[in-house]
Parts: structure tokens; sequence; C-alpha cells
């Protein structure tokens, strides 16, 4: 069997180009990761998924072990065979969601309880638990239970958590003990606390994961912090495993952030933004709600290759969307994944001839021109 590894192609800056390698098949990174919370990338084939270039999707532990459960999902071969994408899955470990969604949370040293969304219904989600969950589904890359704290927190209460987190890592990692061709990532957490950030990093580091994540942000903070915290946590992890930054981002956050060393990221934004109406183009955001597309005969970039975003005229995906027929949620998350893809894949490229800046820089002149 294929083990799990990562290796890195080229370097430009702090930016770097790899893959990971998994018996699930090849992860090209930077990836971005389509959220496929309920064993489903919200309005889309998982074909179509595959096609615009994705190499791994994201589930849900939190969501899974609800409903349909992951006993369930085992007894029906597993997660990528009930949703048949044969390709690499990571699952999030379920502590992020409980604390968004979730009522009467109540957390402590053994982990969280809590009632469920949909019926109230009473559960317990403890690092052990989380691991034998994500194992059921039958997950690729595994993550710790961990605890997340939105910004602004007090300082105690971030420092708190993090420890927390860090203790959760080393009961994660011996839960998940070996497993080959399986990867464990620990989180980094530590808010906008550079020197709780180092901690965090140093100790995970020391008890030694497949990949490390950084959590805690995105969380309310300004893109100014989270940068200024990828910049003290970024150069604290080794270089030779993947650096995953969790639930980013906008196309600008990405950019900027594989400018500082992050390989993987996973967001709900192209996919929830389609379901609103709102395009991701070259020549950036476009709100298809807006009055001013009802007349316009154009396609969203008349020379990709994405149908979506080629074949079916702005005045058209202006009508589905206020109609609020599905096929206008279709075509906007295709149009969206196509683009985030394609980002990527100029992000790889670029990096991989010494030109991520100029890449970069090009990226974002077309979003300033605007949509003309
Ligand atoms: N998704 C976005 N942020 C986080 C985080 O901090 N922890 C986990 N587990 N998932 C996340």
């Amino acid at each position: 069997m294929t083990e799990f590894t990562f290796a890195l192609h080229a370097t430009d800056g702090d930016a770097r180009t790899g893959a990971i390698h998994t018996p699930r098949g090849l992860i090209r990174t930077p990836a971005f990761m389509p959220v496929g919370t309920q064993a489903t990338v919200k309005t889309m084939y998982p074909g179509q998924v595959r096609e615009l270039g994705a190499d791994i999707v994201l589930g849900n532990t939190y969501h899974l072990m609800l409903r349909p459960t992951a006993e369930r999902v085992a007894r029906l071969g597993g997660l990528h065979e009930f949703m048949r994408w044969p390709h690499p899955i990571l699952t999030d470990s379920g502590g992020f969601q409980v604390m968004s969604l979730a009522q009467l949370r109540k957390l402590d040293e053994k982990g969280v309880t809590f009632r469920s969304h949909l019926d109230g219904s009473k559960h317990h989600l403890t690092p052990e638990r989380s691991i034998e969950i994500q194992q059921l589904l039958g997950s690729d890359i595994v993550m710790q239970l961990d605890e997340c704290v939105g910004l602004p927190s007090e300082r105690a209460e971030i420092e708190r958590a993090m420890r927390l987190s860090l203790r959760w890592a080393e009961r994660s990692k011996q839960a998940f003990g070996t497993r080959p061709g399986h990867a464990l990532f620990g989180i980094v957490q530590g808010g906008d606390q550079p020197d709780l950030r180092l901690e965090s990093a140093k100790g995970l580091t020391e008890l030694g994961f497949e990949g490390y994540a950084v959590g805690g942000l995105a969380v309310g903070e300004p893109q100014a912090v989270m940068l200024d915290m990828l910049d003290v946590t970024c150069p604290a992890l080794p270089t030779s495993r993947p650096r995953y930054l969790m639930g980013v981002g906008t196309p600008d956050d990405i950019l900027q952030s594989v400018k500082r060393g992050i390989d993987m990221f996973d967001c709900v934004m192209p996919t929830r933004a389609g379901r609103h109406g709102l395009a991701f183009t070259r020549r950036g955001k476009i709100n298809l709600k807006n009055a001013r597309h009802a007349d316009d005969h154009r396609p969203l970039h008349e020379e990709s290759a994405c149908p979506a975003s080629r074949d079916y005229s702005r005045a058209y995906l202006h009508h589905l969307v206020r109609t609020g027929e599905a096929l206008g949620a279709m075509l906007l998350t295709w149009n969206n994944l196509a683009y985030y893809q394609e980002l990527m894949a100029g992000i790889r490229a670029s990096i991989s001839e010494g030109r991520f800046e100029d890449f970069m820089a090009e990226t974002r002149e077309g979003w300033a021109q605007g949509d003309i």
C-alpha cells in the first residue's frame, strides 16, 4: 500500500508547490478542497467536481455523526463509496461545528457534550470518539478535535482553549495509532496572540503529525491579523509537512496565505456564494441579482473551459437567480468552483516557474479592473 507522503517540488519565496501522495490518489498543492459537509458538494455531481481539478473534498464529522451516523456510513461501505467520490477526503473533527451549530454545549477536559441542532438529541464528542467517527467514515486525512474561539476573545480564554487543544492533540494521536496511508493532522490554535501561536505550533511539532492545520482564523478578525498570525506560525512548522489553513477563504486570502507558506485550503465561500447569486470571476465578484445584468447577453467568461462560465448569458443567470430556480445555484456554484480551481492551478504553475509574485499582482489587477 502507498504510504501517505508529501513531496515539495518547488518554492518561490515562502510559497511552495508539491504533492501529497495517498493510496486514494495525488493531492496537488497548494490545494483548494471544496466543502462537502453532508456527503455532497452542494448542487454538484462528484464527476463535475473532479473535472474542475479538485483532488480532495472535505467532509464533516459533526453533520455526518448526527445524520446518517458514522456507523451507517461504515455499513454502507464508507464515505467515498456512499458519495461516489473515490479520491481523497479530509474530514473535520466536529469541534468547530459543535461551537457554531449545536445547542446547549458543555465543554470540559474530557470533550464536548451538546444537543443536536436537528432534533435536540444529546451527543458526546471526545478526541477519541472524533477519531473513531472519522475512521468509520474512512477519511484519508483526519483532523484532531480542537477548540476554536472566536475573535476578539480575552487572552486567558484563547490560552485555555489552545492548551486544551494541545492536550486533545496528544490524545488524538494516541487514539489514531498507526494507519498506513492515512494521516492525522494537528491544529494550531492561539487566536491573535503571537506567543500562543508559537507555543501551539511548537507543542504540536514535538508530538509529531503528518500535517499541521492552522485553525482559529477567519473567525472575526481583520485579514491583516490573520496574515500576521501566519507570519508567526508558518516558520514554526516543519517544512517537510503540509500546512492547512482551515476555513479560508476569499481568493485574495488564498493568494496572501500561499505567499506565507500555506499548502491547503477549504471554504464554503464558492459554494455558498453560488447559492446566493454571487459569481467569482477573474474580474472580481459579480452579483447576478443586480438588475444591471437583466439584458446582458455576455457569459461570465467567454473563454472559460467551464460550460457554466462560458455558455450561459448573465441575463439568463440573473433570471434564474431572481426566480430562485435550482439551475441558478447549480451554474453559479459550478462557475465558482471552476474559478477557485483555476486560481489554484495558476498558483501552482507560477510557483513552479518562479513567478508567483507576478501572478499574484496580475490576478489582483484583474479583480481591480472590475466587470466592464
Ligand atoms: N474550520 C475553520 N476553523 C477551524 C478550527 O479552528 N478548527 C476546526 N476543527 N475546524 C475549523
